[in-house]
């Protein structure tokens, strides 16, 4: 929501003062000589590899490397506000997708930007901040799919071992913990439009609920992953309490390039560079690679496991056929804006970015500077294509108090990569404007797409498409998504701003009657974007399903040895819900497995799901609401042409 380099001069001075707080609140540890052998190297300190390296080294006995591209993060990257502005900056990877068959029609050359964190704490360093564990559905599926051991009720508590749950009215309602070391917490200070969002949601018949307790469908004010007003990132939560630990080294700027292999196909080390030199460790237990979903199916496929013909095509030897890089898939979501009359109720970085809240932010935490990414409301829906009767929402609001002009321009247009077209015509108008917008994500995609090389370079970015909205479905629910998230905005929880949807014909979709179901589909078609959740390339299954990519336990399948992969790469199918907190659960249930213990199952505390409320959705209020805001927009349209002619 907020540039910083163009409020950064009026700052400075405050800034070199707090730099000096900067160090017991990053970890910026990092050594220049390292052992030649350890008992585990972790590559990457992500949100997965941050939590392996604090839980493996707790056990004194065993030496541990962790190896990480990036830098440390620190107090600028911890402004919750400030989130979109970490983009494109040197700790961001900034990948490009291919461009797009089926849809970013609005994007520059049709290609989305993909950021990804490069620093310790990976994408926990870039991300939005919601803390969201997913449904109760998706783990249960994923053992449906053979993965024993990864049902809702045994990954349940390892969702508890690392949370520090700060509310104290959502803490003890029997689905959370408090004590670990990831500090979730509710939002500090919260703005009109806000604290409206629960509001039109029980209008449309949608409970205000804690959204990781026993029911999922509902709209609430998201708890987010802050500590004291400021981004909780992995690297803060788990790796600052390990700076002490002997017998963990970390190193920064370390970029490792290959995966060595003896005859045996076991995993002895691994190759990095480090300022331009190259350098070889070794191992003897295991290596863990923990680079993200686009990262580790690369580096798998460097050291010769992949698709054996892509990997002949490049001539690397191969050391396990495996479906490496399939399986890419995503959360996206369209855009869906209202205006407002009224003032001062939404954020507006002209506004919201001044001295006195800067100041507020740093000395206590507070003000507009703690909301996290900007986004203030999550309503779990169900499209009319959902099961009624069922918890499993198929789309997740996120409601961002703000627009993509909102900064004037400055930044979110830039990392978003929209045409000057599209953000001349459509979001230019409204800039003067307090606004909020509803973006419905899409939670079971059934699109699919890839990743694979692009060259043997592993300084070259890998091929990565993910044929968003290439099957028919997708695109179906996605309109009716749009026309929940249209009612929403005009409930009269947000009717008492003056809300009004925005009302300018979307380039490209002039041939269809406005909000038309075909008009909305080519309002997704054009502008879309990722919530930043790409998973599922480096596919967890049974060894004798032929999608699978490492077992149940994580461990690399194919006949190799000594080499797991832990981060959201293994993700069978994505949770429904933001993924940060349940990549973290699965590098604290693998901690523990490599450790040979696991927690005990817990059974679901919410009692019988069968007897409690999941609201009354009112679709037909919902579907008057829409009508109404097409005749509207059709009027308004029709007016225009006249006024033209
Ligand atoms: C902008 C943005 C907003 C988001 N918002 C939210 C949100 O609000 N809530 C939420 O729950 N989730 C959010 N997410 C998603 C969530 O943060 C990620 O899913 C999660 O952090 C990914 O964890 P990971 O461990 O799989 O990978 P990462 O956290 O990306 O970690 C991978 C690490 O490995 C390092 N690495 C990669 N390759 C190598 C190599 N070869 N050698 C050495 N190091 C290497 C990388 O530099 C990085 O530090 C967001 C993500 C982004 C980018
Ligand atoms: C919908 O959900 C209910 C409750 O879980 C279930 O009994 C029913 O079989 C589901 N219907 C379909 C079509 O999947
Ligand atoms: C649903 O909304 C309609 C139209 O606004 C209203 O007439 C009806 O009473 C509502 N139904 C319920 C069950 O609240």
């Amino acid at each position: 929501m907020v540039d910083i380099a163009t409020t950064l001069p009026a700052i400075l001075p405050l800034l070199a003062f707090l730099y000096v707080r900067n160090f017991d609140q990053s970890y910026t540890v990092s050594r220049n000589n390292w052992d030649l052998e350890y008992d585990f190297i972790i590559v990457g300190g992500g949100s997965a590899g941050a939590v392996l390296a604090n839980r493996l080294s707790e056990i004194s006995d065993w030496k541990i490397l962790l190896l990480e591209a990036g830098g440390s993060d620190n107090i600028l990257s911890d402004i919750p506000l400030a989130a979109a502005s970490l983009q494109q900056t040197p700790i961001d990877w900034a990948y490009q997708i291919e461009p797009q068959e089926a849809s970013c029609f609005g994007l520059i050359n049709r290609r989305m930007h993909w950021p990804r964190g490069k620093v310790l704490g990976g994408s926990s360093v870039l991300n939005y901040m919601v803390y969201i564990r997913g449904n109760r559905r998706d783990f249960d599926n994923w053992v449906r799919l053979g993965n024993v051991g990864w049902s809702y009720e045994e990954v349940l508590p390892y969702f508890i071992k690392s949370e520090d749950n700060r509310d104290p009215s959502i803490a003890f309602n029997g689905f959370h913990g408090v004590g670990g070391y990831l500090t979730v917490s509710s939002p500090p200070d919260v703005t009109p439009v806000g604290l409206a969002f629960p509001e039109a949601g029980k209008f449309l018949g949608y409970p205000n609920i804690d959204l990781n307790g026993p029911i999922q469908t509902g709209w609430a004010i998201p708890q987010g992953t802050v500590r004291r007003g400021a981004r909780c990132s992995t690297s803060k939560a788990f790796l600052l309490p390990t700076k002490d630990r002997p017998n963990l080294h970390v190193l920064t700027f370390s970029y490792v390039t290959k995966i060595l292999f003896n005859e045996d196909k076991r995993a002895i080390g691994v190759q990095f560079d480090r300022f331009s030199l190259t350098h070889v460790v070794y191992v003897r237990k295991e290596v863990i690679v923990s680079g993200g979903s686009i990262n580790s199916p690369q580096l798998l496929m460097l050291s010769g496991i992949g698709p054996a013909d892509h990997l002949n095509a490049f001539g690397i030897p191969i050391i396990a056929d495996l479906p490496v890089g399939n399986n890419l898939h995503d959360h996206i979501y369209p855009g869906v804006h209202f205006s407002l009359e009224a003032k001062g109720v939404s954020i507006v970085q002209r506004r919201v970015v001044s001295l006195p809240n800067i100041i507020k932010y740093f000395t206590s935490g507070r003000g507009p500077l703690t909301i996290i990414g900007g986004i203030e409301g999550l309503g779990f829906i169900k499209t009319k294509y959902a099961n009624y009767s069922d918890d499993f929402p198929d789309f997740q609001i996120h409601l961002l108090s703000g627009d993509i002009s909102s900064d004037d321009g400055q930044n979110f247009r830039r990392v978003q990569g929209i045409t000057r077209e599209l953000y001349e015509q459509y979001y230019l108008p409204y800039t003067s404007f307090d606004s909020f917008s509803f973006y419905p994500v899409m939670l079971h995609p059934k699109s699919r797409g890839f990743i694979r090389l692009r060259s043997t370079s592993p300084y070259d970015p890998p091929i990565i498409d993910p044929k968003y909205l290439t099957h028919p479905d997708d695109i179906l629910s996605m309109v009716d998504a749009m026309k929940i998230c249209i009612a929403g905005g005009l409930t009269p929880a947000y009717r008492k701003f003056g809300s009004k949807l925005f009302s300018r014909i979307i380039p490209g979709c002039e041939s269809y009657p406005v909000l038309s179901d075909e008009y909305l589909a080519c309002q997704a078609r054009t502008y879309i974007q990722t919530i930043y959740h790409p998973v599922g390339t480096c596919r967890m299954g049974p060894a004798d399903d032929e999608r699978s990519v490492v077992d149940p336990e994580l461990r690399v399948l194919g006949g190799v040895k000594g080499l797991r992969v832990v981060d959201g790469s293994i993700m069978p199918v994505i949770t429904s819900g933001n993924t940060n907190a349940p990549i973290i659960m699965i590098a604290e249930k693998i901690s523990d497995l490599i450790k040979g213990v696991q927690l005990p199952p817990m059974r679901f505390p919410g009692g019988d799901i069968k007897r409690m409320s999941v609201g009354q959705i009112n679709y037909t209020k919902i579907y008057e609401i829409f009508e109404e805001a097409k005749q509207e927009f059709a009027a308004l349209t029709n007016m225009q042409k006249r006024v033209n002619k």
